[in-house]
């Protein structure tokens, strides 16, 4: 049992790894592309999570187009939120409609969970369905797909519930697997460069273990936007893929927003990983600073 529980927090270390790097990167290229557009597209509620991060590789690859053809089709630099494609219309203006078709996926693992457990065949397919709705086409199956969102990766199936003692030793694997993250990225060379000092007094001393790969995983969860606090959509990336691993992980990540008011503090993130709020610092910016001016 205790093996089990242990080959399974690798398989989520090793799935959740992959997936909060390829949401870094589409973050750094949302970045890039965020200075060439004026398109502000957050969402106001955790419906929308993960929208904006999917469709932001074929934007940041187009921003290095040449200029000329920019000026000729005017979709070249127009970004268009997942599930959508840029269309121009006969006066020559791009706008963003809903994609006809999604690509047709054959590996399983690419089907999601939606929220009203249904399996959709591709992440691709649940931001259609949602534009579908939002846009009043009338391929929009029902009212209530207008709220659909990724719960989690893969077929849906029958989650074990968490059971009160499994809770109970959650933030303690959840520190270690955090721990284990931040030690893989190091290795890998991976790990933003003003991580690295946090990183290696994590290896040396066992109160900045915990603490230092706690500050890590909330600063850099708390992305966008950069508000110090993680809301709901900003744990999107630790959530969903550990989902079908780890059936406690939801109300692990609901008790962590003590105060209900879907935003985790850095004070509330402490607590939930039960640590002592003496030993974390607030110092996301101080560790960005360090890291511009290097
Ligand atoms: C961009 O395209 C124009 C016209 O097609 C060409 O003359 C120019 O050399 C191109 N520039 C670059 C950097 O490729
Ligand atoms: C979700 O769907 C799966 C597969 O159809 C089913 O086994 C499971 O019980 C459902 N879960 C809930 C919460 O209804
Ligand atoms: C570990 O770090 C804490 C906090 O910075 C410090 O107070 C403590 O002395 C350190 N322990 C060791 C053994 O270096």
């Amino acid at each position: 049992m205790r093996s089990l529980l242990q080959l399974m927090m690798i398989i989520g270390l090793i799935g959740s790894i992959l997936i909060t790097e390829g949401y870094a990167e589409r973050r750094r290229n949302k970045q890039r592309r965020r200075t060439t557009t004026t398109e502000v597209a957050y969402e106001k509620d955790m419906n929308i999570l993960g929208d904006e991060e999917l469709n932001d590789e074929a934007a940041a690859s187009s921003s290095e187009e040449n200029d000329s053809v920019l000026r000729m089709d005017p979709c070249m630099d127009k970004h268009c939120g997942a599930g959508k494609i840029c269309k121009t219309n006969g006066a020559g203006n791009a706008g963003c409609v809903c994609i006809d078709n999604c690509n047709e996926e054959s590996d399983p693992r690419r089907k999601v969970c939606t929220n009203h457990n249904v399996t959709f065949g591709s992440d691709c397919e649940v931001y259609q369905a949602r534009c579908f709705c939002d846009s009043g086409d009338s391929r929009c199956r029902s009212p209530e797909f207008q709220h659909v969102h990724i719960e989690y990766y893969g077929e849906c199936r029958q989650m074990p519930s968490c059971k009160e003692e499994d809770l109970i030793d959650f933030p303690r694997r959840m520190r270690d697997w955090l721990f284990n993250i931040m030690r893989d990225l190091a290795d890998r060379h991976e790990l933003p460069s003003h991580y690295l000092k946090m990183q290696r007094e994590a290896e040396t001393n066992m109160t900045l273990r915990w603490t230092n790969s706690a500050i890590w995983k909330w600063c850099d969860l708390d992305g966008h936007p950069h508000d110090r606090t993680v809301s709901r959509h900003e744990l999107f990336p630790i959530r969903a893929p550990l989902m079908a691993l780890e059936h406690c992980i939801a109300p692990f990540l609901n008790n962590c927003d003590a105060d209900n008011d879907h935003k985790i503090t850095l004070k509330e993130w402490g607590k939930c990983l039960q640590l002592d709020e003496d030993d974390l610092d607030d110092k996301c910016d101080e560790l960005a600073e360090a890291a511009n001016a290097q």
